[in-house]
Parts: C-alpha cells; structure tokens; sequence
C-alpha cells in the first residue's frame, strides 16, 4: 500500500497542551522505517497548520473554538485529497483532528459511492456537542460532530454525516452523563470494558468488519492512546485505569489487517511530554505496524517497563 503521514498537531482540543508534539514523536519513534519495511511505501506530508482563523478569546467554557475550526476545514481537505492517492495515516494531536479527519474520509467516501464505518478505540465516546461538555474541551466532541449531532455552530457544514450505525466503540470506560444519555438513543455500538473482559476482544471487532465487509465500506480507525492501559501508555493526558492490554490492541491492529477494510487511521492524543523513554511512543508505532501487517513474531523485542 502507499502510506501518505499526515502531522496534524493539533492541540486545541484541550486546556493541557502537549500534543502538538506528537507529529514529531511518531516520526522519532520510527514509524516511516516501520511501514517501509513491510513493504510498503511511505509519502510524509509533513506537518499541517489550520486554516486561518479568528482569535479565541476562551473566555466561555468552550476552549480554543476557533482554533479547532481551523483545524477542522484543513483536516477535512488533507483527508478527502489524501484517500485519493493512497491510506492517510493522521499523525496527531489531541482527538479533535477527528472532527476534519472524519468528515474529510466521509466526503471522499461519498464521492466514492461507498458508505464509511467508524471504529472508535477509545476509553471515551467523545460524543459530546459543544453544548453538552462539562469540560469545554473539543476532543471530547469528534463523534458528536460527524454523526451530525446539533451545537456546531460556526464549524464546517458536515456535508455526509456518519451514519450512528455504521460507528461502532472499543474500550469505553469513562463516558459522561450527558453522553451516555444521547448514545442510549442512538444506534452506535458500544463495548465497553466490561464487555471485553467476559467476552474479548475479537468478537465484536469482527461482527463489525463484516459488516463493513457486507457492505463494500470504507473503514477509518481512529486510535487514541488512551484505549490502551496507562500502565503501557502513560503518554496521555485522559488516563483512565483498566483499559486495554498490549495483547488486545496488537490483537485488534493484527484482525484489522487480516479484513483488509481499513481505508484511514487516526493516531491521537499522545503527549510526548507525559511520556516515559518514548514507550508510549513506540507502541503505537507498533499498533500501526500490526495494523499494516507485521506479525507477531516479527515484533522488535522491545520492553515497555
Ligand atoms: N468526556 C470528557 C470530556 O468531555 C473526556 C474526553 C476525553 N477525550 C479524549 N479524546 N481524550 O472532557
Ligand atoms: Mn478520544
Ligand atoms: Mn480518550
Ligand atoms: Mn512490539
């Protein structure tokens, strides 16, 4: 496959910054050398800058709203242009780079004529509006805004929104009120923990990819750091105990390549300046890899103590 790196380090999606470094760690981390060595080629776009915007004055709840509109319309255009020549992998940045990733892959795959599917490997939903976050911050809104969920104002139209159906979420546990409420009247799938640790991980995740299989769809992965256990990843400013272990995500990365279905991967909300020695950095490095296709064995022997 052509791998076309998108640096996208956002960093407005939240009050505690540290993500627009993320670009830059993925790349020390190795993660070209990676891809190229199982035999695929790799195109680096470099790094990103939003599209130009009016000061934010944050004096409201809602943090860096201008910020992230700016991003949004850039990111929307990076992913729609960069699906036609090859898999966009988003090198972020907090998790509002989803907002334009998303909705940029929904436009191409509408244009495409195919239906686009979500898969959310995440401790949160990140199905808040701008209306209904108690933190303000916008990575926690990503999914609220390309499912076409109202409060928006001021953001970039969602020309295709993705349908509740086609979005299926790994990982949770930590959802909000508020979110909880909305997503109990939604057609999202949701696993949460729970339902990972009595009936692992492999099941859901293939009932969705046949679904998306079924349907000759586009599949976008978004993966945030804070899916995986802070005890392997600690480089996130959302840690939330009990989350995924080295083995599930390596396990969800390595069924993802067997499907042959995914079309555009977000990488988000590592903050290389909470990491330790690169680990955190490293894995998704090799989360990435198994998702294009390194096998177990051929891991690098690495420790993440
Ligand atoms: N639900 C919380 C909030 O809205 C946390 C969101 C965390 N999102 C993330 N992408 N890490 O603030
Ligand atoms: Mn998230
Ligand atoms: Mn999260
Ligand atoms: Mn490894």
């Amino acid at each position: 496959q052509h791998c076309i790196l998108i640096g996208a380090p956002v960093d407005s999606g939240k009050r505690r910054a540290g993500c627009l470094m993320g670009p830059d760690a993925f790349r020390t981390a190795g993660l070209a050398a990676a891809l190229e060595s199982l035999g695929h080629t790799v195109e680096d776009l470099g790094n990103l800058t939003p599209a130009p915007y009016a000061p934010d004055s944050n004096d409201g709840l809602v943090f860096a709203r201008n910020e992230t509109i700016g991003w949004t319309s850039r990111l929307a255009q990076a992913a729609e242009g960069a699906l036609e020549g090859g898999l966009p992998v988003f090198l972020g940045g907090d998790h509002s780079l989803s907002l334009g990733s998303v909705a940029g892959a929904a436009n191409y795959a509408a244009k495409a004529g195919r239906p686009l599917f979500v898969l959310w490997l995440d401790a949160h939903t990140d199905f808040h509006t701008p209306d209904t976050s108690d933190s303000g911050n916008l990575h926690g809104t990503p999914v609220g805004y390309f499912t076409g969920r109202n409060g928006f104002e001021g953001f970039p139209e969602v020309a295709n929104p993705v349908p509740q159906e086609n979005v299926c979420m790994i990982g949770l546990r930590s959802v909000d009120a508020q979110e909880r409420l909305a997503l109990e009247g939604s057609s999202i799938r949701t696993h949460d923990m729970r339902h990972i640790d009595e009936n692992g991980i492999a099941g859901p995740l293939n009932r969705f990819l046949e679904q998306v299989a079924q349907a000759n769809g586009m599949l976008h992965v978004s993966l945030d750091v804070d899916f995986l256990d802070p005890s392997v990843a600690p480089a996130v400013g959302t840690t939330v105990p009990g989350g995924a272990t080295v083995r599930e995500a390596h396990l969800v990365c390595e069924i993802l390549h067997d499907s042959g279905l995914m079309t555009s991967l977000d990488l988000v909300e590592l903050n290389p300046f909470l990491d330790e020695r690169g680990r955190t950095a490293h894995l998704m490095v090799d989360l990435c890899a198994s998702a294009l296709g390194r096998r177990v064995f051929d891991r690098p022997t690495r420790s993440y103590q």
